[in-house]
């Protein structure tokens, strides 16, 4: 038999795996600054969830959700997105009780959703999300776009847009879907079989249709800021002003309607203009989607969020031609020369690592030639010799691999001196 990775989905290999794990400190530690403690919720909820919060017209519900019967009969569902279960959580766990609201919730874990497989877009991918749910303060929008912003900018990230939208509140969207109503439904027939069953139940998801996206009914059909009421535009105008205040650009594009059904008032999409990133430049999308609390089961409070994949970062620093300052540097290799001095090479080992030095041993048997070609391959900053002269002597010349130059150390002293050189 011959197994492959299944499609969409990839392993992440020592090499690369250190870039995840450099993107994921960045990532916790501007939670910590910004105050947005990490949840963890299961990899899959009940399959309605999904339905009532992401919507049962969207591409993602009705076509990409890896949905199973568990033995009990259940329909479940592998969580496509985060927000449905952050928010199904706050309810469950009556965090609208908590005195400090916003409650500010992270978290960083596999999606899945059944897309065609292409550079950027995977089967399973993992996303970093953030949700600030019980606050309608505009200041808590900006927040939270900032920190997407900061995440990409720490990350070493130049070329990056912004782009921000109102989709107002229910009103606004009322009004705005008559007005696609009577856009789309002379020309319906021209559109796909999925767009004609959103006609009715959700003009709205016509907009972002991958199959007919360049039908130009698309660009012209009305836009939903002209429909802006007045509440929710000075609800828009304040959001604006503290992106000034805080020093972030950003472009309106009143067509970002985003896939998802929850969201009204503040969206927004940051992408990548590298030249070199391919056909999916959207790195981190989000908004606000006042009203979800409610129809999950819970009182009044409104929320925002964003999500963004590890994966489309990476390709982006990529594409950028960044690399990342990742540690993944070896202190000390220990040759051994027989098995006398093996078992020495064992123990200082541990003693080594009990201090965080780095350690790593000849496990195959090799000649000493052969384990200081491999201290060299893995870019050892120290190596010690053992064989019977230094077991006698109860001492080993530490050989600094940078600077070409060794030290005689005594096993006793040998820990202490690493420890002390470490740092410098
Ligand atoms: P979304 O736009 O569906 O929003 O996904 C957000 C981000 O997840 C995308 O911008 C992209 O970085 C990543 N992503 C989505 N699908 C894939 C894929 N197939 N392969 C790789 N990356 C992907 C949401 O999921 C919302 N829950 C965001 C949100 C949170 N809104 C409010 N709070």
């Amino acid at each position: 038999m011959n197994y492959k990775v299944p499609r969409g989905t990839q392993d992440i290999l020592p090499g690369q795996s250190e870039k995840w794990q450099k993107v994921e400190e960045i990532i916790r530690q501007l939670c910590q600054v910004y105050r947005y403690q990490e949840i963890r919720t299961p990899i899959f909820e009940q399959t309605e969830l999904f339905q009532r919060s992401v919507g049962d017209t969207t591409d993602i519900v009705q076509k990409e959700m890896y949905t199973f019967k568990d033995r009990g009969d259940r329909s479940l569902t592998l969580r496509p997105e985060g927000t449905a279960a952050v928010v199904r959580s706050y309810v469950e766990h009556k965090m609208f009780g908590q005195p400090d609201q916003p409650v500010k919730l992270s978290y960083i874990g596999p999606m899945f959703r059944y897309e065609r497989q292409q550079a950027g877009r995977y089967r399973q991918f993992v996303q970093f999300g953030v949700e600030a749910i019980g606050s309608k303060d505009p200041a808590i929008d900006a927040e939270v776009i900032a920190l997407a912003m900061d995440v990409y900018e720490t990350a070493g990230l130049k070329n990056l847009k912004l782009v921000i939208n109102s989709l107002g509140d229910a009103d606004v969207r009322a009004a705005h879907r008559d007005a696609l109503i009577k856009h789309f439904e002379p020309h319906i027939d021209d559109f796909c079989s999925d767009c004609q069953n959103r006609l009715e139940k959700n003009p709205l998801r016509i907009l972002d249709c991958k199959v007919d996206r360049e039908n130009p009914l698309m660009a012209t059909a009305p836009a939903l800021t002209d429909y802006l009421n007045e509440e929710s535009a000075a609800y828009f105008e304040a959001v604006k002003k503290y992106l000034d205040v805080l020093g972030i650009t950003y472009v309106v594009d009143p067509n970002l309607v985003r896939g998802l059904d929850y969201y009204n008032h503040t969206t927004f999409e940051i992408m990548s203009t590298a030249t070199d990133l391919g056909a999916i430049t959207t790195l981190c999308g989000g908004g606000r989607y006042n009203g979800l609390v409610e129809q999950i089961g819970g009182p009044e409070s409104p929320g925002i969020g964003f999500a963004m994949s590890i994966e489309r970062l990476l390709l982006a620093l990529e594409a950028e031609g960044r690399s990342l300052d990742t540690d993944n540097a070896l202190d000390m290799y220990i040759v051994a020369m027989d098995d006398q001095a093996k078992l020495k090479a064992v123990e200082l080992a541990s003693s080594f690592r009990a201090k965080g030095i780095s350690t790593e041993l000849d496990y195959a048997s090799r000649k000493v030639k052969a384990q200081m070609k491999s201290a060299d391959r893995l870019g050892a900053k120290w190596v010690i010799v053992l064989g019977e002269s230094e077991l006698e002597e109860q001492a080993a010349n530490v050989k600094n691999m940078e600077l070409g130059s060794q030290e005689k150390v005594p096993f006793h002293d040998l820990v202490n001196y690493l420890t002390k050189h470490k740092v410098q």
